[in-house]
């Protein structure tokens, strides 16, 4: 009888051991998996909505002081155009409305991208010379790649016209020409 109470003991043990065991090895693969979502680039494919032509990539880059915006567009009319992030990366609709209002998590004012009061969506204007070409680039310290400020899964729109800077909560920027998602990038 004793020799059965300490096989069963025994037996209990190694149960033990074996489940402290495989709770060691989750905990291992969680590990892992933070260390893989440490983003340090993302990318933004820009696609004409219905009717119009505007084309490109932006990418986001993780940089001293923020994040690091190159944005190279074509086939827009010459002039400024207003150039957001906006709420949802839904691109489903032909005109653009999908994608929501300006990206917002602060719940503060539309602004330009050097204001302090700003969404953090507000990249201002990207400027076409006179063949449609855009180029921009600037370090953005309102935007990251986690927490609610995460760009990732967000969309640009780029507008028609000139954004403002002022008017509430849109700028004036007119229609949404393209747009694209925010994803993550090797
Ligand atoms: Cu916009
Ligand atoms: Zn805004």
């Amino acid at each position: 009888m004793k020799k059965i109470k300490v096989i069963f003991a025994l037996l209990l043990l190694a149960g033990a051991f074996v489940a402290g065991e495989a709770q060691n090895m989750d905990h291992k693969a969680m590990k892992t998996d933070k260390k893989m979502v440490m983003i340090e680039k993302a990318v933004c494919v820009i696609y004409p909505t219905a009717g119009n032509k505007v084309t490109g990539v932006v990418t986001f880059t993780k940089v001293e002081g923020g994040i690091k915006i190159v944005a190279d567009l074509q086939g827009l009319t010459p002039g400024k155009h207003g150039f957001h992030i906006h709420e949802f990366g839904d691109c489903t609709s032909a005109d653009g409305t999908s994608a929501g209002g300006h990206f917002n998590p602060s719940g503060v004012s539309h602004g330009g991208p050097m204001e302090s009061m700003r969404h953090e969506g507000d990249m201002g204007n990207i400027e076409a010379n006179s063949n449609g070409v855009a180029h921009l680039e600037y370090v953005d310290s309102a935007i990251s790649f986690k927490g609610i400020s995460s760009i990732i899964g967000r969309s640009i729109i780029v507008h028609e016209k000139e954004d403002d800077l002022k008017t509430q909560p849109t700028g004036n920027a007119g229609a949404r020409i393209g747009y694209g998602v925010i994803g993550i990038a090797k």
